[in-house]
């Protein structure tokens, strides 16, 4: 039996692309549908009676080398298939080179990396480029194919002049129905080069199969799963009864009100207590939460390797098996207990879930072993979220504060806060100025030389095809006395650099000051919730006469700084197809934004979450799926997290993780902890050194092909300072 809708198979090497791919498929395809494995997923002779279900393969872009069997698994047998097994294909990128080079080509490495670049195609203007005029896509490649055999036809190349000379950009066998193309069609700058040249390979690949009359058949394709985009079942333990809150509200408007005088009204100098407050110091931030925590309130604590979650509330600890399920699930079935839907809609946050998850915990979750044992050396946890019934969200445009509890009959507490806000309008208290006299910190850089000797082996990772773009960091340790507390750091924080997803949050053991300026991603209410990613590549420092047409120049117009925020788009774009579909917008690209201390280039990429799943959880669903932060890893992600995590010294930790909430009502929004520090505190003031604290600041920057090395230490520097202003710390040299 045959089917008659096509069905094509992509075989992915572990890419950050594979989804963009498979989107650009679905929409030159008309009605197709996906199936994606891995390319090391099945032998070939496992996959060779299945390749009857299918009408085409496409065969994706991944890190380092089609020579070496580890990186280019089945794909190297493809290209050997009997005739009676053919059909069309079509590679890119990593499979093109394979194509090349298991039909005699030969491997080379270009003089000049072209990471992220856009590149004329000339092209012969038939075969997969017929009708087309003009060319022009984006290269992400460190290797290529130089052809030997009659067998392959070249097809375009590219003019690198000096750099490189002429290079293959795309090329088809003969006589079997292999076409390829270096560059990549699915990046969001290719231009006519993407959509147009799968159409035409879509409709030569037609011509070969008709006439053989050959057709895809109705097969069992269970050992292949299910086709993108599918969303498995979360398996959840079986669910308690439901304990669904209702969101008592009230609303009051008090001009002038400070969220810093709300703080202080909760209790936030009382350090042995847990603190909460999501600030939106700065444009475009709007909302800020503070949460008002009670002595029972539920700490949800968890790192990577644990068995079992640690709920804390006040004094009472308790384990809880994971039992089969992991965090994330664990995470989903909490939420769904207590899932509320009568909060005020203008507000982002009713209550709900709100901490920190760690740069590490998103390493897990992409499958790469940890350097360290986490019980041993993570003083700090991967998970750390508190359960907020209570809160206040101010909304600094129109000076309002919800009031809000989740707490059954919670009306006095209400009321009782609402009639000490009005006081404070009306009270005199001076806001006073912290003038103690600290000595200023003692500020441990990381090691020069060593960074940039980090550098330079990332860039030799770079030349070898392995990454495109690595994102070093490394750890700067702050020893302070302990004369001002950590909210009063904060206020001097929040003071010198304002920014949109500012936070203070202390939760023990750890304190958190933040002021990042990145969001990472959220996701609104369902139904029909939308997420957005909010990724920053490209920084300068703000300094007289470096106006907005200055920064724009600068980062604008640098090719290397858009080929780094272009690189983590491209990524972030995979991300959220591989979870929403085909639904994902560019919505700006290489915007440039205007902070307290620096110029900030950002792009927004939003994507709607399916309509009808039955699962409220999908905000969370792609938050797993895309951490860690692609702008704090660099790309294809997989590999590249691999390689950061023998490059770097030491665990993130909370640095370049995110930070956030997941509200009752559905919605979420996760910020990237940078531009922030944090600090262990024991529980047992007994361990505590009474007179001096550690703060840890990390920083670091996206190296490519095109970094200078003293740059970039510069600009770790650069991103270092906006922290170091709440220490008193000069200037890093
Ligand atoms: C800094 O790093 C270099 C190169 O790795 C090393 O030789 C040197 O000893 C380090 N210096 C310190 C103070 O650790």
């Amino acid at each position: 039996m045959t089917i008659q809708r096509p069905r094509l198979l992509l075989i992915d090497s572990y890419d950050s692309f594979a989804f963009n791919l498979a989107a650009l498929c679905r929409i030159a395809i008309p009605d197709c549908s996906i199936h994606i494995i891995q390319n090391d997923r099945l032998t070939i002779n496992e996959l060779l009676p299945l390749l009857k279900a299918f009408s085409a393969i496409i065969i994706g872009p991944g890190p380092g080398s089609p020579a070496l069997a580890e990186d280019i698994g089945i794909v190297k047998d493809i290209w050997r298939l009997a005739e009676q097994d053919l059909l069309p294909i079509f590679a890119v990128c990593l499979g093109f080179q394979s194509l090349v080079i298991e039909h005699g080509g030969e491997l080379r490495r270009l003089r000049v990396v072209k990471h992220g670049q856009v590149s004329e195609i000339l092209h012969s203007g038939r075969d997969i480029f017929q009708n087309l005029d003009k060319v022009t896509a984006v290269r992400y490649h460190s290797l290529y194919a130089v052809p030997h055999s009659k067998e392959i036809e070249p097809l375009a190349w590219s003019d690198d002049g000096v750099e490189n000379d002429k290079i293959l950009m795309a090329a088809k066998h003969r006589t079997r129905p292999f076409w390829g193309v270096q560059y990549h069609p699915e990046s969001v700058l290719t231009d006519e080069g993407g959509l147009h040249i799968l159409q035409n390979f879509w409709t030569l690949a037609n011509e070969w199969s008709r006439e053989r009359n050959r057709r895809p058949r109705a097969l069992d394709l269970s050992s292949i799963g299910q086709p993108w985009p599918h969303l498995e079942s979360p398996k959840l333990p079986p669910s308690q009864t439901t304990i669904a809150p209702s969101v008592l509200t009230s609303v009051v408007e008090i001009p002038g009100i400070s969220v810093v005088e709300i703080c202080e009204m909760l209790g936030v100098d009382d350090h042995r207590s847990p603190f909460i407050l999501l600030d939106s110091a700065a444009n475009p931030g709007r909302f800020s939460i503070v949460a008002s925590l009670l002595p029972t309130s539920l700490q949800i604590l968890y790192s990577v390797g644990d068995t079992a979650v640690t709920l804390k509330r006040g004094k009472t600890v308790t384990r809880e098996p994971l039992a089969g399920t992991d965090i994330w699930s664990w995470i989903s079935r909490f939420m769904q207990r207590v899932e509320a839907k009568d909060g005020c809609p203008d507000v982002p946050f009713w209550g709900g879930l709100i901490g920190s998850l760690s740069y590490e915990l998103g390493v897990h979750s992409l499958d790469v072993p940890l350097r360290h044992n986490r019980g041993d050396s993570n003083p700090h946890h991967d998970l750390n979220l508190v359960y907020v019934q209570r809160c206040l969200v101010l909304d600094s445009s129109t000076n309002k504060v919800y009031i809000q509890s989740l707490l059954p009959d919670d009306v006095a507490w209400i009321k009782e806060s609402s009639h000490r806000l009005q006081a404070l309008s009306t009270s005199t208290t001076a806001i006073c100025s912290s003038n103690v006299h600290c000595a200023s910190a003692q500020v441990k850089l990381p090691n020069r030389s060593h960074y940039i000797s980090k550098i330079e082996d990332a860039q030799d990772f770079l030349r070898s095809g392995d990454s495109y773009e690595l994102c070093l960091t490394a750890h700067t340790h702050l020893s302070v006395s302990r004369c001002l507390s950590s909210w009063e750091r904060y206020k001097l924080l929040r003071r010198s650099n304002p920014a949109p997803y500012s936070a203070y949050i202390r939760l023990q053991p750890t304190t958190f000051l933040s002021s990042s300026p990145e969001r990472f991603l959220s996701y609104s209410r369902p139904p029909n919730a939308l997420c957005q990613l909010r990724p920053i590549k490209g920084t300068i420092r703000k300094a007289p006469g470096i106006t907005r047409a200055h920064a724009e120049e600068a980062l604008r117009g640098s090719r290397k700084e858009v080929a780094e925020n272009l690189m983590i788009v491209d990524l972030i774009r995979h991300d959220l197809h591989g979870v929403v579909g085909l639904d994902v917008d560019v919505k700006k690209f290489c915007g440039i934004e205007e902070y307290e201390t620096v110029w900030q280039m950002v792009s927004v990429v939003e994507g709607r979450l399916p309509t009808g799943s039955s699962r409220s959880d999908l905000g969370w669903e792609v938050l797993k799926r895309s951490l860690p932060p692609g702008s704090m890893t660099g790309a294809p992600k997989k590999r590249s997290v691999e390689i950061l995590q023998n490059l770097e010294d030491e665990d993130r930790s909370l640095y370049s993780g995110v930070f956030g909430y997941w509200c009752v009502g559905g919605g979420g929004d996760w910020s990237v902890a940078i531009r922030s520090c944090f600090k262990h505190e024991p529980e047992s003031e007994a361990e505590q050194d009474l007179d001096m604290e550690n703060w840890v600041i990390g920083a670091g920057g996206a190296i490519t092909a095109l970094s200078d090395p003293e740059a970039e230490w510069d600009e770790m520097l650069l991103k270092l300072q906006s922290v170091l202003g709440a220490f008193g710390a000069s200037k890093p040299r």
